[in-house]
């Protein structure tokens, strides 16, 4: 028992060393100009087809746009900006940049959209941990309506 807890006290004194190894050796590998992160983010933002053809359920409804407002404007608006033109009020401290919604929704399917909220991509967090599947069927809806 004695020998358990001089272990154990031993290992509460390195853990903090071992954690600040951790982080400096995070913080060294990460590039301060953000070159390396965009690249490795970029070929990480690979939508599965599967995902592009999935449909939603709530699209063209009115009620899902009505929702997908407050929604976004608890969620999205600070980074993406009222409009979605990616103007939010933390957004130019981020690298790389909110996209402008507005842009990207002529391009994508609603799958594709769904997906990119679902899983996020630095510094964009990952909405599946926060929000249910249909509010995130039903930001895709509102935000494909203009905004
Ligand atoms: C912390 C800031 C932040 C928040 C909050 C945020 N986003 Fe983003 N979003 C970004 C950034 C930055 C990108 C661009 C990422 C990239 O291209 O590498 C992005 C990209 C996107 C894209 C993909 C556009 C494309 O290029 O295809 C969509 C769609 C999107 N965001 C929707 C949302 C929605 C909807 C919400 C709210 C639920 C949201 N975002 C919340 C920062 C944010």
């Amino acid at each position: 028992m004695k020998d358990r807890n001089k272990t154990l006290i031993r290992l509460n004194l390195l853990m903090p060393i071992v954690a600040a190894i951790v982080i400096g050796f995070v913080a060294y590998s990460s590039p301060s100009d953000g070159v390396t992160l965009a690249t490795w983010q970029e070929s990480n933002w690979n939508v599965p087809a599967k995902a592009k053809e999935m449909k939603n359920p709530v699209a063209g409804d009115s009620e899902a746009l009505e929702t997908g407002k407050k929604l976004f404007k608890t969620w999205c608006v600070m980074c993406h900006g009222e409009t979605g033109r990616g103007d939010g009020r933390v957004a130019a401290n981020l690298n790389p940049r909110p996209t402008d919604l507005s842009k990207v929704v002529k391009e994508q399917t609603d799958g594709e959209l769904f997906w990119k909220i679902s899983k996020g991509k630095l510094p964009m967090p990952a909405f599946e941990v926060n929000l249910e599947e249909k509010d995130r069927w039903t930001l895709v809806t509102f935000i494909r309506s203009g905004l």
